[in-house]
């Protein structure tokens, strides 16, 4: 039996369940001793309903850890194997994995949508009862089961905290400048909210070359690590419209890129009237359901010519960039140490997802 925290309802503090069996890993699955979790929005989104959850459920999705068993027919990673989760497990062999745009891959959609793993089944219950896994994987559980093709080996030397925030946040945020995005050198970009993700997008930003990287966010603490994450300049949004300022700060003309990392109809709208023409507005953060994008058509997208791209996990291969992210960290140019505001163990998760909505915290990480 093993701990795991669970979502039992909407906006329900998660219980601690100490009851929890994890079945043997089938066919092309691993049985993963989790190392670290981080505690990312997207958990408090499916606690709180902005994400669509099927509770009982176990949450977690940015986390790192061991093999400890595996099943049959897997022949990319062995027992004692350190490993990253990639929450969205990318076949290899789709429409859309063929297309090289893994991380769109159909079969670790459905996944993600039935709460279960690739067969849309899940392998831990508790009191005898099933619980769905987030995103094919619930790393807020001591022992999960995922596919072979939702992890990535990593150096048994890594860290397992800096690991697990690689998973999440550092794929999505880096990658969406480094990937996502088109930013050319000597760029101006906006990064609105700079929380876990933001502050990755401001480094992959930075690591893009861009020129001058203007952080935008409520809060004065997020502000200040944008700064130390690569920001040239800070904006507080509490204290005005972020559009007007950024405009001031280009001449009028708007930033090259923009980044929306918050998922609101607000700063959406924000983050496509801050551009220039011929910019690029990149949708990161994940809205509510029920929320519009605003824009009109001629003035506002034709006649200025911009793109307003959406962003899935940092549009990222995560073989491939899980060792590019890594050996950007081992050569200092990717601050990993640094998100991490504070280490929690998993009796703490509903103190983490409080001090997350009051934004004192870049991560949270549970360490097991
Ligand atoms: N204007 C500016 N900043 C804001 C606003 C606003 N109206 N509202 C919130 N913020 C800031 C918060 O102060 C915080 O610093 O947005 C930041 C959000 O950070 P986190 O809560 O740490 O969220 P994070 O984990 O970074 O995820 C951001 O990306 O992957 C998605 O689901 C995730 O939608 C979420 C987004
Ligand atoms: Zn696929
Ligand atoms: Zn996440």
């Amino acid at each position: 039996m093993s701990k795991a925290a669970v979502m039992t309802g909407q906006n329900q503090p998660l219980e601690i369940r100490t009851d929890v069996e994890v079945e043997a890993p089938r066919a092309k699955e691993v049985k993963i001793r989790m190392g670290a979790s981080g505690v990312c929005h997207s958990d408090l989104s499916m606690l709180n309903g902005t994400m669509f959850a099927m509770p009982p459920i176990v949450l977690g999705h940015e986390g790192a850890g061991v093999i400890e068993e595996i099943g049959p027919d897997v022949t990319s990673v062995a027992v004692g194997d350190h490993v990253v989760i990639s929450w969205v497990p990318q076949c290899g062999d789709c429409f859309f994995c063929n297309k090289e745009q893994g991380y769109l891959c159909e079969n670790a959609n459905a996944a993600l949508a039935s709460g279960g793993l690739l067969d849309g089944t899940t392998r831990m219950t508790s009191g005898g009862a099933p619980l769905s896994q987030m995103a094919a994987a619930g790393t807020f559980g001591e022992v999960s089961i995922v596919p072979e093709s939702g992890v990535v080996k990593i150096p048994n030397d890594l860290d397992m905290k800096v690991a697990a925030l690689i998973g999440c946040g550092v794929l999505t945020g880096a990658g969406a400048a480094m990937n996502t995005a088109d930013i050319k050198p000597g760029d101006v970009v906006a990064v609105i909210g700079c929380g876990g993700v933001g502050l990755n997008v401001i480094q992959g930003a930075r690591i893009k070359g861009a020129g001058e990287i203007i952080a935008i966010d409520m809060n004065e603490t997020k502000l200040q690590m944008a700064k130390e994450f690569g920001a040239t300049a800070t904006i507080n949004a509490a204290q005005g419209d972020p559009v007007a300022q950024v405009m001031e700060m280009t001449g009028g003309h708007g930033a090259d890129v923009s980044f929306e990392v918050i998922g609101l109809g607000p700063t959406i709208d924000q983050a496509i009237n801050m551009i220039r023409r011929g910019g690029q507005a990149i949708l990161v953060g994940v809205p509510k359901m029920d929320v519009m994008i605003q824009v009109p058509a001629f003035l506002g997208v034709v006649l200025n010519e911009k793109t307003i791209k959406g962003c899935w996990y940092g549009s990222s291969n995560v073989q491939k960039d899980v060792p590019k992210l890594i050996e950007l960290y081992k050569s200092g140019e990717l601050k990993l140490d640094e998100l991490i505001s504070r280490t929690i163990s998993i009796d703490e998760i509903n103190e983490a997802f409080e001090a997350m909505e009051t934004g004192e915290v870049a991560r949270s990480v549970i360490q097991y």
